[in-house]
């Protein structure tokens, strides 16, 4: 896939567009799209209070399709959300009250650990993003508007994104620490996944600010 002539599309209609995009061709997304995919991702807004640097605070992994890292990612990621599962399976035991609440998760849950999450195997890249840890505690927040950013920024590029935020849940695995050479315990983690999409997203939302708005006086 080359980068194409594309277009010019309003803030507003890309806002507007942004769509989960769960199913990917097997096209290949170019580097210099990628480029500025992440260049997005490094302009969002970081925890300054932290009086980390930004050069310290924001790292950003990219696995493509069909490398080693990638399937050991994807590996290391399925085997994390399947002992996950077994501990929550014990916890609803003890806790039966809790699975009312949680049954759509419980439902997409399962379905992951039966068959994994499709577009790790499907879409171009998967990209990590690495927030370090300081004071005051929001690097997920932090790390949210790199996401946002990104995703913004690939939906202008009329590619798919997909959000992989089982990878929260590697911050503590030090198999996959080691893979980014990341030390343990000093950064959040979030993911995604970015890629040529299977099929149009063009599904319009009919959205009424009034449906939302609480005017205070
Ligand atoms: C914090 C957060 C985490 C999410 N994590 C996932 C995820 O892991 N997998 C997924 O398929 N969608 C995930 N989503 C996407 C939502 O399901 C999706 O945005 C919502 O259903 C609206 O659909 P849209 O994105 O197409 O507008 C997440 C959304 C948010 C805000």
């Amino acid at each position: 896939m080359e980068t194409r002539d594309k277009p010019v599309k309003s803030l507003e209609a890309i806002i507007e567009s942004r769509r989960s995009v769960r199913n990917f061709s097997k096209g290949t997304v170019p580097k210099a799209d990628m480029k500025k995919i992440i260049q997005s991702a490094i302009y969002a807004p970081y925890a300054g209070a932290t009086g980390i640097p930004l050069k310290d605070i924001r790292k950003i992994f990219l696995f493509s399709q069909d490398t080693e890292s990638m399937t050991q990612a994807r590996d290391i990621l399925l085997t994390q959300i399947r002992k996950k599962a077994r501990v929550l399976k014990l916890l609803l035991i003890l806790l039966p009250f809790l699975r009312k609440k949680m049954t759509g998760f419980l439902n997409v849950l399962h379905e992951v650990t039966r068959n994994g999450i499709p577009s790790l195997h499907q879409a171009s890249c998967y990209v990590v993003i690495a927030e370090k840890k300081g004071f005051p505690p929001v690097g997920k927040q932090s790390i949210a508007h790199a996401l946002q950013n990104m995703w913004l920024t690939a939906t202008d590029l009329g590619l798919g994104f997909h959000l992989v935020s089982a990878t929260g849940i590697l911050s503590k695995n030090k198999q996959f620490l080691n893979l980014l050479g990341l030390p343990e315990g000093d950064y959040e983690l979030d993911g995604c996944v970015i890629g040529v999409p299977a099929e149009s997203t063009d599904i319009e939302k009919n959205i009424d600010p009034d449906d939302h708005i609480i005017w205070m006086k």
